[in-house]
C-alpha cells in the first residue's frame, strides 16, 4: 500500500513539474479555439483503432477544423499540434518551418540522416550536394529505364487479360522497384519477375512495424517499445536492409574509376562517388535507401490511383489513348523525353489524380522559431500539421464539385487564379520533393505504355487507410483487355 502511495505521489510531482516546464504551451494553447478534444486527453482518441478509422477520424476532425476557419489545435497524447487549412497560412509553415516532426523519428531509426527525416542543418548542407544529381538532364536519362520497365510491366499483367478483378498495385510497385534500384544504384533486381526476396520481405516488415509505431501510442516511447517482440524484429529486419544497401555501396566503390570513364548513363550512386562528396559509407546508405523509399511506393499508388480513376471514367481513358495514338501512331516505341512532354492530358489526369488522392496524406513540421500566421503566432518548438488529403478536397478552394474527377481543373486557365498552396502533392518550399521530376516522367512513362497495351475498368474505392502513405482498403482491383 505504502509503495503505491509513493508511486501515486511521485506521478503527481512529475506531472506538476512536466506541466510547468511547459507552462507557457499551455497558456498558447488556450488562445486557441477547442473542437472536437475531450478533458485530460485532448484529441487521443480520435487516433484510436485500425488504419481506415485513424483515417476516416483525420479528416472528420480537419474537416470540423476547417469550418472554424481559424489555426486550431489537436492534442495528441503529450504533443501540441497546430492545423489551417488556410493556403496563406499552410504556405508560411512549409517556407518556414525545415524541421521535421517528432513523429518523424521512427523512420529516423531506419533512414538515419538520408535526406527525408535529417535534422535541419544537416539537410540544408546535404540537400544542396544532392540536388544536381536530380537535375532533369540527369533524370532524362533514365526515361530508358522507365520505358524498358514498363514494357516488362505489361508482359507480366498479360496473365490477368479477361480474367477477375484483381490489384494492380502488386504489379505497379514491383514494376517501380526495379526502376528506383536500377536508376539510384545501378541494381537490376528484377523484381518484377522475383517479388518476394529476403531483402524485400525486411523492407516490408519494417515499414509495417513503424507505421504500427505511428499510430499505436503504446509502442511509441521506446523504454516500451524494447520491450515487444517487435523490437527484436525490426532490428532484424532494418540490419539485413543496411546490409543489403551496404554491400551494393562496396561493390560499387570498388567499381567505379572503372565506370566512370564510360560514357551513357549514370546511376546516382555512381554521381555521387564521381563528385567525390564527402559522404561516409554510412551517410551514402541512408541517401540511397531514402531515396529508394521514398520514391518507391508514392509513384506506384499514384500510378495504380490513376489506372483505378480512368477504369472508372471511360470518357477520359478515351481522352488518354487518342493522345497517345496521336503521339505513337502504330509505333510500338518506348516513350522519348519528347512523346511526354506532348502527354499533356495525360499529365492533367495524374495530377487530378495526385489531388484527389494525395498519397502523402500529411505532412508534419515544428517551428523552430516564433511564426506569424493568419490568426495567431505560433511559439517555437509546436508541432505543425499541414493536411493535403483535405486541403486537395476543400470544397472552398476547389468549389462544390471538389470530390469528383476534372482533369481539365489543372488546365492552365483553369489553375492561373489558384494558391500555390491549395494543391501541394509535393509539399511546397525548400523542402519539398526532390524526385519529383523523377517521379511525373516515371508516372507519365509507365501509364503510357499500360493504356496503349490494356482497356482498363474499375470502381473507385471509396474505403481508404494510412499507412503512412493513404492506400485503398481493398486495394486497386481493376479488370484489363488487350487493345487490338
Ligand atoms: C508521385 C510521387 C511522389 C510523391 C507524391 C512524393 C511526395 C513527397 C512529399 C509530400 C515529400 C515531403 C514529405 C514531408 O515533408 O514529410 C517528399 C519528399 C521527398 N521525396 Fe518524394 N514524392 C514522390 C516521388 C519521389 C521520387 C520518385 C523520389 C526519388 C526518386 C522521391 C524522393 C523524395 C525525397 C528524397 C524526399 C525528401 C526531400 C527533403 O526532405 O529534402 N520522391 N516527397
Amino acid at each position: 500500500m505504502l509503495v503505491l502511495i509513493l508511486i501515486v505521489v511521485l506521478a503527481a510531482i512529475y506531472y506538476v513539474k512536466f506541466r510547468h516546464s511547459r507552462k507557457l504551451l499551455y497558456q498558447f494553447s488556450e488562445t486557441l479555439p477547442n473542437v472536437g478534444d475531450l478533458p485530460l486527453i485532448g484529441h487521443t482518441h480520435w487516433f484510436i483503432g485500425g488504419p481506415e478509422r485513424i483515417l476516416n477520424n483525420i479528416r472528420k476532425l480537419v474537416e470540423k477544423i476547417e469550418k472554424l476557419d481559424s489555426v486550431t489545435k489537436i492534442w495528441i497524447g503529450p504533443s501540441l499540434y497546430i492545423v489551417s487549412l488556410n493556403p496563406e497560412d499552410v504556405q508560411k509553415i512549409l517556407e518556414n518551418c525545415l524541421e521535421k516532426d517528432y513523429s518523424y523519428k521512427f523512420l529516423q531509426t531506419w533512414l538515419g540522416n538520408g535526406l527525408f527525416v535529417a535534422p535541419v542543418d544537416l539537410w540544408k548542407a546535404h540537400r544542396r550536394l544532392l540536388l544536381p544529381i536530380f537535375h532533369n538532364r540527369i533524370i532524362e536519362d533514365y526515361i530508358e529505364v522507365f520505358g524498358e520497365q514498363g514494357n516488362i510491366l505489361v508482359k507480366t499483367l498479360g496473365e490477368q487479360v479477361g480474367k477477375r478483378p484483381f490489384d494492380v498495385y502488386e504489379y505497379v510497385t514491383s514494376c517501380m522497384l526495379d526502376i528506383v534500384f536500377e536508376t539510384a544504384m545501378g541494381e537490376k533486381m528484377d523484381v518484377q519477375h522475383n517479388p518476394d526476396t529476403p531483402y524485400l520481405r525486411a523492407r516490408k516488415t519494417v515499414m509495417s512495424i513503424i507505421n504500427m509505431r505511428l499510430f499505436k501510442a503504446w509502442l511509441q516511447p521506446d523504454a516500451l517499445f524494447s520491450l515487444t517482440s517487435l523490437a527484436n524484429v525490426q532490428k532484424e529486419s532494418i540490419d539485413a536492409t543496411h546490409k543489403f544497401t551496404d554491400e551494393v555501396i562496396s561493390k560499387k566503390i570498388a567499381t567505379f574509376e572503372k565506370l566512370s570513364h564510360k560514357d551513357g548513363r549514370k546511376d546516382m550512386l555512381q554521381l555521387l562517388l564521381e563528385r567525390k562528396l564527402a559522404f561516409s559509407n554510412i551517410e551514402l546508405r541512408e541517401h540511397i535507401d531514402s531515396i529508394t523509399i521514398a520514391g518507391n511506393d508514392t509513384t506506384a499508388l499514384v500510378i495504380s490511383y490513376a489506372l483505378v480513376l480512368l477504369g472508372d471514367h471511360p470518357d477520359a481513358q478515351d481522352k488518354v489513348y487518342k493522345e497517345l495514338q496521336g503521339i505513337f501512331g502504330d509505333s510500338k516505341r518506348v516513350p522519348t523525353k519528347e512523346d511526354l512532354t506532348k502527354m499533356e492530358y495525360l499529365e492533367r489526369v495524374i495530377k487530378e489524380t495526385m489531388r484527389l488522392y494525395a498519397v502523402v496524406p500529411i505532412i508534419a513540421r515544428t517551428t523552430q522559431k516564433e511564426l506569424k500566421l493568419s490568426s495567431c503566432t505560433i511559439p517555437a518548438g509546436v508541432g505543425c500539421a499541414v493536411v493535403p488529403m483535405v486541403l486537395h478536397r476543400s470544397k472552398k478552394l476547389w468549389g462544390p464539385d471538389a470530390d469528383s474527377f476534372d482533369p481539365d481543373r489543372f488546365l492552365p486557365e483553369n489553375s492561373v487564379d489558384r494558391h500555390p498552396c491549395a494543391y501541394i502533392p509535393f509539399s511546397y518550399g525548400t523542402r519539398n520533393c526532390i524526385g519529383r521530376h523523377f517521379g511525373m516522367l516515371a508516372m507519365k512513362s509507365i501509364l503510357a505504355t499500360f493504356l496503349r497495351t490494356y482497356k482498363v475498368s474499375s470502381k473507385t474505392p471509396d474505403r481508404l487507410k494510412i499507412e503512412i502513405l493513404l492506400f485503398p482498403v481493398d486495394g486497386h482491383q481493376i479488370t484489363i483487355e488487350k487493345r487490338l
